[in-house]
């Protein structure tokens, strides 16, 4: 037997030992599990190890930054204990025989030795519409089991979570550290997990040998990794037939308290949103869990206009990556306040540095807040204005984020944040008109019609000819002359001229058409290549043999300006189809690097003809696919080799992957 032949059979020994399962739409880098907010951020790396990534039994799952929670499942099945989630040492493990993903949902079958079927739903809920239920820091896991053989079985099945972050019937951190972070993860808070029935507790090694827990409680308070803690719960579901047994947990993160906001009443602590509506956690939790009917039908409509939506937009292809992406985007957020006078939703930058609500995070995420329910925009940009507007802030421009680290959203009263002063403005411009049109609230337009003024002042005196500055990609470098950049900053007083026109300040609106119409004019004489073919808009003013994703242009289509004429449309569309600069996995985002960034790609995609809208589409679903980056989604990855950017950042989990939305977004 020759040694490739002695392969062959050794590869057919391993895929026969180990089931494989199928993934669909796709098998993403990272199957989201309970993902609802900065700290409630469960996922399970897929992996690229010859088809055993991917898998609930026999993997851990894990936090956004790659830390172990320990979650762990088990059943009993006539007295012998398999794993179903999570690998711990001692029972075997049961076979993953399909996974499958929707915009709310993650759902994995599961074969415990040809005797049950299991149906596991890891639903976190998306209710834009439902603010009370959008507060709820909570996910579900729901078991259904079934006899796959015809015989009744007798089954115990069991969970737990060990304490990382989570604590059950008011076992809570010793010392909570209030609004501090310790590894990204919360540091205070008080974390449970509940069942349906009959609560048992100890540890799984009594599970296993007597499919039942010893209703002991652990008091000792100690480090986790100090013989890992687990809040473990069983129950005996007795004799299961064919007719299907379901239990359900519920999981989740309560803070009382959830950000320090530096607003027009000083720097007070927020309280989290659902203390509103429950006057604990404990109740907040029962609701929630008993809620689980509606909750799932709200989810399963919103997943279905997501399903419609899409596929009637570009295909399936394009649902793969917005239904995975809608989870990530609300995930890095939360709602904070109070419902009675005022409420905010505040988001994380998540994975590139912490920021509070950094201006241009939340800008390539605002697709998705606006197609989920443009409220929700609002929202997020309020605590800039109104932080801003107390005078807070010491310069002119619009600031870069609200505070270094999540969640002390304590401002910069020195002015000291970021500098990406362009690029911040337009942004705000940008966002303020498109929830303002897609909400017809003009009273939004009137209440701000101030700083945005001034903001737009920073862009009639700054934007042509932007100096030496970063635009939101600061991970690529500094430049001056930045095409993409100035050309928001354009399309941004275009953008005030129609704020302007709508509140009827007609004499602003006059001016700034004027600004804005000169300038798009002369833009175009110094962004778009002369000697090359075919044509396209270069990198900076002149650099002949650069070019780049011309992101920026999506806000004119989006906000019905008509500012820039249909020739450069026509022109960009026809560059990235056909020049060649497409790689296997996208368009680099420019000419300085191989890597690109998903979420603006497909706002690009969104602005070009269908041919070109596709094959940036398609670039981006097989990339889903096939990255070797085995993390929640990254927004930035290589066009060649679809893994980590060899000089850039690794960033997973960021919201800016609710940018995919920019199709749904368009009127
Ligand atoms: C699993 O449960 C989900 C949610 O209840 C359901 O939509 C799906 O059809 C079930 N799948 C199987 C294979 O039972
Ligand atoms: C937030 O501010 C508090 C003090 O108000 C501090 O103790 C905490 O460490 C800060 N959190 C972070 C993540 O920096
Ligand atoms: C364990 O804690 C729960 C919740 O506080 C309590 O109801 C139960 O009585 C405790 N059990 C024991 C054995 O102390
Ligand atoms: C959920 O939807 C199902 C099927 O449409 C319906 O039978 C059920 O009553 C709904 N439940 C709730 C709580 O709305
Ligand atoms: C714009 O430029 C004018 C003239 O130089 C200056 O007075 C004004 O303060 C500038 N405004 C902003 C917001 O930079
Ligand atoms: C920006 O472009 C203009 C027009 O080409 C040029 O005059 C100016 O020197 C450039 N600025 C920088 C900093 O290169
Ligand atoms: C618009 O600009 C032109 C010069 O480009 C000028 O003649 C005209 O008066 C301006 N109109 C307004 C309303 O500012
Ligand atoms: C892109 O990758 C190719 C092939 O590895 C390499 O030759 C080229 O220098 C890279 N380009 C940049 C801008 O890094």
């Amino acid at each position: 037997m020759d040694i490739s032949y002695l392969g062959l059979l050794l590869a057919f020994l391993i895929n026969f030992t180990r089931a494989i399962s199928t993934f669909s739409p796709a098998r993403p880098p990272s199957l989201p599990l309970a993902v609802k907010s900065p700290y409630l951020s469960t996922w399970l790396d897929a992996g690229r190890d010859g088809g055993n990534g991917g898998y609930l039994p026999g993997q851990w799952p894990q936090f956004w930054t790659n830390q172990v929670t320990g979650w762990t499942g088990l059943i009993r099945v006539d007295g012998t204990t398999y794993t179903w989630m999570g690998n711990p040492i001692g029972p075997a493990l049961a076979e993953q025989v399909t996974y499958e993903y929707t915009s709310t949902k993650s759902i994995f079958t599961i074969d415990v030795a040809g005797k049950l079927a299991m149906n596991i739903t890891f639903l976190s809920p998306i209710t834009p519409d439902d603010m009370m239920r959008q507060s709820l820091v909570f996910s579900y896991m729901n078991v259904e089991v079934t006899s796959m053989d015809g015989t009744t079985h007798d089954v115990q099945l069991y969970s737990d979570i060990s304490a990382g972050q989570i604590a059950y019937h008011h076992v809570f951190k010793q010392d909570q550290a209030l609004f501090s972070e310790n590894d990204d993860q919360a540091e205070w808070g008080d974390c449970k997990l509940t069942h349906q029935s009959g609560i048992d507790k100890d540890v799984r090694g009594a599970f296993t040998s007597n499919g039942k827990l010893g209703n002991t409680n652990d008091t000792n308070y100690r480090a986790i990794n100090n013989q890992w803690p687990v809040f473990g719960f069983s129950v005996d579901l007795g004799k299961v037939g064919t007719y299907p047994v379901d239990t359900l947990f519920s999981l989740g993160l309560c803070q009382t308290q959830a950000v320090q906001f530096a607003g027009n009443g000083g720097t007070q602590a927020l309280p989290s949103l659902w203390t509103s509506f429950f006057t604990d956690e404990r109740q907040a939790l029962s609701f929630f869990h008993q809620d689980y009917s509606t909750s799932l039908n709200l989810s399963t409509d919103f997943d279905q206009r997501v399903a419609r939506d899409s596929v009637a937009a570009a295909g399936q292809n394009y649902l793969t990556i917005t239904s995975l992406s809608a989870r990530q985007a609300f995930g890095a957020t939360q709602l904070v306040g109070s419902w009675s006078s005022k409420y905010y939703l505040f988001l994380k930058e998540i994975s590139s540095d912490g920021n509070v609500q950094t201006v241009d995070v939340v800008f390539p995420a605002f697709p998705f807040f606006l197609y989920a329910n443009p409220t929700l925009l609002k929202l997020l940009l309020d605590p800039l204005f109104e932080n801003q507007e107390a005078g807070l802030y010491s310069q002119m421009y619009s600031m870069h984020d609200l505070g270094t680290h999540y969640p002390n959203g304590t401002g910069h009263p020195a002015g000291d944040d970021e500098y990406m002063p362009v690029e911040e403005c337009g942004n705000m411009l940008l966002m303020t008109l498109a929830y303002a049109q897609q909400a017809n609230d003009i009273g939004y337009l009137i209440q701000h019609y101030p700083i945005l003024h001034q903001w737009n002042e920073y862009l009639v005196n700054y934007s042509l000819y932007p100096a030496f500055q970063v635009s939101t990609d600061d991970f690529a470098g500094s430049l001056a002359n930045q095409t993409n950049l100035a050309l928001k900053g354009i399309i941004g007083i275009a953008a005030m001229a129609e704020i302007a026109h709508l509140t009827g300040n007609h004499h602003d609106a006059g001016i700034f058409t004027n600004i804005s119409y000169n300038f798009i004019n002369t833009w175009q004489s110094l962004a778009i290549s002369k000697n090359t073919y075919p044509p396209h808009t270069t990198l900076s003013y002149g650099d002949e043999d650069s070019n780049g994703l011309l992101y920026n242009l999506y806000s004119d289509k989006l906000l019905s300006l008509n500012l820039v004429p249909s020739s450069v449309y026509d022109m960009q569309s026809a560059f990235y189809g056909s020049s060649g600069v497409a790689q296997k996995y996208g368009v680099p985002l420019d000419t300085r690097h191989n890597y690109t960034k998903g979420d603006w790609e497909i706002w690009t995609a969104a602005i070009s003809d269908e041919s070109t809208r596709d094959m940036f589409i398609q670039k981006v679903a097989t990339w889903i696919s096939e990255t070797p980056t085995q993390r929640a989604l990254t927004d930035l990855y290589d066009t060649i080799s679809g893994d980590w950017p060899i000089d850039g950042p690794q960033f997973a989990s960021r919201p800016v992957m609710g940018g995919t939305f920019a199709l749904l977004a368009l009127p």
